[in-house]
């Protein structure tokens, strides 16, 4: 129902503000207006300012600023007309009836909707019917049973046959029309139906109504997936796919993916290793983040590894900074490049999937990792004011999140990243032979090209050690701190092991708080698995609890931290000695 502008005009005029928010707050005069603790956060002095003479309040503290409509939706939770008539109801007016053109607007809306319950039902007739069975049989080749099927109401356009039976069924010409099942013919003015031999997805409101249908082509016609036009019923940007299902499916407490397709939407919830919903082919809008919030307080966006993915993260992430609130944030998956969820579930199955899931990285790891490579720093020949440009890029982006305290929490670990940064830096410029940005500054050829030039195998012995040392790292990832200096300057004297040590230190001064299994998802991405394998293979497993006497299940971040010290020492003692790997260090 919507009520007249001007109405709400009248209400807030009516309503004094302090009143309202003086039965939750105590308010004092403080500077010539009115304060209080906010209650949209906690603090300790009052930053929360009521302005009566216009209406409206502010926190200085976390910036939540509104009029009485939304602190009640704010701090009470009610839904705008619920704020509307609660107000009204104290001010002692009494709530218009909606206009008489409104009204009109709802029964189009209700008509155009039993329009599209009917097609729904006509698709999924056809379906199960002879002229269905080749999209039947695409369906199950896709792998989709019948529950999942029904659970999502699929169904088959034939290449006609809707529009007459909706006739049958008295719907005006006019209103199938606008509810975008039909379309009218140039030519001769003759309506036909708008999705013709297509694989039928409903798109449901949250009350479960069908509002508009996604259609997949079975053969090569175009485009690939035709949506509903937008019309009373529907606005692309409003909706989202999935939500019935998906908001069954949290009920057993499962995570909440955000993909980019219907089949995805389908596949995932079928695997139940997620809940699912997805935009409608356009990246996510606010509108829609928000709602995604109603849903989860961390969902995970998922992004295709291909450039584009990548870019089309950057932009998600951007667009979501402003609006992070504790409990409302989000993480986000890459997927391998060129592949859909749908895909992984088809080649590496749920356990697949759940790793990706698991690896989702923090959006400000993301967000890091990123610009990082943007600004093209794992180049060693890249200039310092690459470094510079880097940092303010990623303050200015941090300070756009509208959450005071959200904002200084993650100011703070810009902050702690940029010291980390420079720590390793210093560190690195010890040594001059490759390593983590040293090679390429003193000899102006990159770490590429100096980790290149040794291509003898160390002894069977030292392999091993440097093994254990990246092993240990991937495993205690949180140890990498204490020893980056040291890993930074040494030369592991065989490539492969020497680009995976950089890598992994890459990783974690990009993101520090990687934990173990990301760690090795990145890797395993980045092309290093077989060393990755190597690594915890059963027989390193072995070896490592050979040479250092204690059981895999009794390994601690302590224990390891003694054993990454006593390596690295040995290490560095043997090539200090040799000269193998010169350090100017101490
Ligand atoms: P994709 O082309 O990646 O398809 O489009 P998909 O989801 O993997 O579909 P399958 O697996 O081939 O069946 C991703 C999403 O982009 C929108 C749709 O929402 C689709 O699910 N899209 C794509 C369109 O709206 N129109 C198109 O022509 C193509
Ligand atoms: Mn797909």
């Amino acid at each position: 129902m919507a009520v007249a502008p001007e109405f709400i005009e009248e209400l807030r005029a009516r309503t004094t503000l302090s009143d309202l928010v003086g039965k939750r707050v105590k308010l004092v005069p403080k500077g010539g207006r009115l304060a209080g603790l906010c209650p949209f956060h906690s603090e300790k002095t009052p930053s929360f300012y009521v302005n009566d003479s216009e209406g409206f309040y502010h926190c200085f503290g976390c910036g939540v600023s509104g009029d009485a409509i939304s602190f009640l939706r704010e701090s009470d939770g009610m839904d705008f007309m619920e704020a509307v008539r609660y107000l009204a109801d104290v001010a002692g007016m009494a709530v218009p009836n909606s206009a008489p053109q409104d009204s009109e607007k709802a029964e189009q809306r209700k008509q155009a909707i039993d329009a599209l319950e009917f097609a729904a039902q006509f698709y999924q007739k056809n379906l199960d019917s002879p002229v269905g069975n080749a999209a039947s049989e695409y369906i199950r080749s896709r792998g989709l049973d019948a529950h999942i099927i029904s659970q999502f109401m699929l169904g088959y356009a034939p290449r006609s046959g809707l529009y007459p039976s909706l006739q049958q069924r008295q719907f005006p010409k006019e209103l199938i029309v606008q509810a975008g099942l039909a379309g009218v013919s140039e030519r001769d003015g003759q309506p036909y139906d708008y999705f013709r031999d297509r694989l039928m997805f409903p798109i449901q409101n949250r009350q479960g109504r069908v509002i508009a249908f996604g259609a997949r082509a079975l053969g090569d016609a175009q485009p690939k997936y035709l949506n509903s036009p937008e019309g009373p019923t529907f606005s692309k940007k409003a909706v989202l796919y999935g939500w019935t299902q998906a908001r069954a499916l949290l009920r057993q407490g499962l995570p909440l993916l955000v993909v980019e397709g219907y089949m995805d939407v389908i596949a995932v919830s079928a695997s139940g290793v997620a809940a699912t919903l997805a935009p409608l082919g356009t990246a996510l809008t606010e509108q829609q983040i928000q709602l995604v919030w109603k849903l989860h307080p961390e969902p995970i966006l998922c992004f295709d590894g291909d450039a584009a993915g990548q870019k089309a993260a950057s932009r998600a992430i951007e667009r979501i900074l402003p609006l992070l609130e504790p409990g409302r944030t989000v993480r986000i998956a890459s997927l391998p490049a060129g592949q859909d969820p749908d895909d992984i579930l088809k080649s590496e199955g749920e356990e697949g999937l759940r790793r990706i899931l698991t690896a989702a990285s923090g959006i400000l790891d993301t967000l890091w990792q990123r610009k990082f490579s943007e600004y093209r720093l794992e180049d060693a020949r890249t200039q310092p004011g690459a470094r510079a440009a880097f940092w303010a890029d990623m303050r200015q982006l941090v300070k756009s999140i509208s959450h005071n305290q959200t904002r200084t929490a993650y100011l703070d670990d810009v902050e702690y990243r940029i010291g980390a940064m420079r720590a390793a830096l210093k560190g690195a410029r010890g040594g001059d032979s490759g390593s983590y940005a040293s090679g390429g500054y003193a000899s102006g050829g990159g770490y590429q090209a100096g980790q290149m030039v040794r291509t003898r195998r160390p002894k069977t012995g030292v392999r091993v050690q440097y093994q254990a040392v990246l092993a240990l790292l991937v495993r205690f990832p949180e140890l990498f701190s204490d020893f980056a200096e040291e890993l930074a300057m040494m030369q592991f004297e065989d490539n492969e092991l020497e680009i995976t040590k950089k890598q992994i230190i890459d990783l974690l001064i990009a993101t520090p708080d990687l934990d173990e299994a990301a760690v090795r998802y990145h890797l395993e991405y980045s092309g290093s698995n077989t060393v990755v394998e190597d690594l915890f293979g059963s027989d390193m497993t072995a070896r490592l609890d050979a040479s250092f006497k204690q059981g895999s299940t009794g390994w601690t971040a302590a224990r390891a931290k003694e054993i990454l010290s006593e390596i690295l020492d040995r290490l560095l003692h043997k090539t200090r000695r040799t000269g193998q790997a010169p350090s100017n260090r101490s």
